[in-house]
């Protein structure tokens, strides 16, 4: 069914746990996800960044993200990653999302605020909820390994607890993405969390807080964050390679012909696989 951001929040906070929120850019993607979350029993978001618009677009790729949430038989909450355009947050509404991110984390902090605010005024109007970020998280989204330094996070964008505090009693919103110590796409180092800042933001906010860059943490990390407050985990990178590097070994041992629909079912199954046990861990069933 059909849900909104602080539906699915406000059941991981009742559980201690956090809902795995993946990012979708095929058909087999939400297969895999809504396949995973069902057979667990466990609420779930699908979620479309704007930066692949290439890949799949939004209006392509997002009713079809609604449509399967509504028929699926566990909460399913439908939101637009990152949008960093109040017109987009708008398109994405008029779809039927039921949550939107607005990024406004690259502008000053009264801009981003004013804008967020807006943004909550847009989506209340839909009975949605949504995600706002203040605080960066290094390195562009989703791209890949080989970036350098840049993929390092710097400890000087982490969230300021003090300024989550002001933020969020300004604006409203349902949830808070921070900065301290992820970053999007594969790691070069191992990320060092500052696990107590987390607690510090938490406290101070009073809301569920957000993790990006979820793909190359450890399951042990994982546990820790979801403890400090942690309760929406935004999950990509690993679960595309996931079904890459199948669909590659199986490709490698197949004959002389390679059938696509052979190659789809593949993709499917294995990030079924790497869905599973995510959110076994964010909901300590394992
Ligand atoms: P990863 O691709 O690093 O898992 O991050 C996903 C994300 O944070 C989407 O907003």
């Amino acid at each position: 069914m059909l849900v909104s951001m602080k539906a699915v929040l406000d059941l991981a906070d009742a559980k201690k746990i956090a809902v795995g929120a993946f990012n979708i850019t095929s058909l087999e993607g939400i297969q895999a996800v809504l396949g995973a979350a069902e057979e667990l029993g466990q609420p779930v978001i699908l979620q479309f960044a704007p930066v692949h618009e290439s890949v799949i677009p939004l209006k392509v790729i997002g009713p079809v993200m609604v449509m399967m949430a509504e028929k699926s038989s566990v909460p399913v909450c439908v939101h637009l990653d990152h949008g960093d355009k109040l017109e987009i947050l708008q398109e994405a509404l008029e779809m039927g999302f039921t949550s939107v991110m607005y990024d406004g984390s690259v502008l000053p902090f009264e801009e981003n605020a004013a804008n967020t605010k807006i943004a909550v005024e847009m989506a209340g109007n839909w009975g949605a909820s949504v995600e706002a970020e203040i605080g960066a998280m290094g390195r562009q989204e989703f791209s890949s390994v080989g970036e350098g330094e840049e993929g390092e996070a710097v400890e000087s964008c982490y969230t300021d607890p003090e300024q989550a505090r002001a933020f969020t009693a300004l604006t409203g919103i349902d949830a808070l993405a921070c900065s301290f110590g992820t970053v999007h796409g594969l790691y070069l180092t191992t990320p060092k969390l500052d696990f107590d800042r987390i607690h510090r933001i938490r406290e101070s906010i009073g809301i569920p807080i957000v993790m990006h860059g979820g793909s190359g943490v450890s399951d042990e990390d994982f546990k820790k964050c979801i403890a400090n407050g942690v309760r929406k985990i935004n999950y990509y990178t690993y679960l595309a390679k996931a079904g890459g590097m199948y669909v590659k070994e199986k490709c490698a041992d197949a004959g002389e012909y390679v059938f696509f629909h052979d190659v789809t079912q593949w993709a499917v199954q294995a990030m079924k696989e790497d869905v599973l046990h995510t959110i076994k861990v964010f909901s300590h069933l394992e």
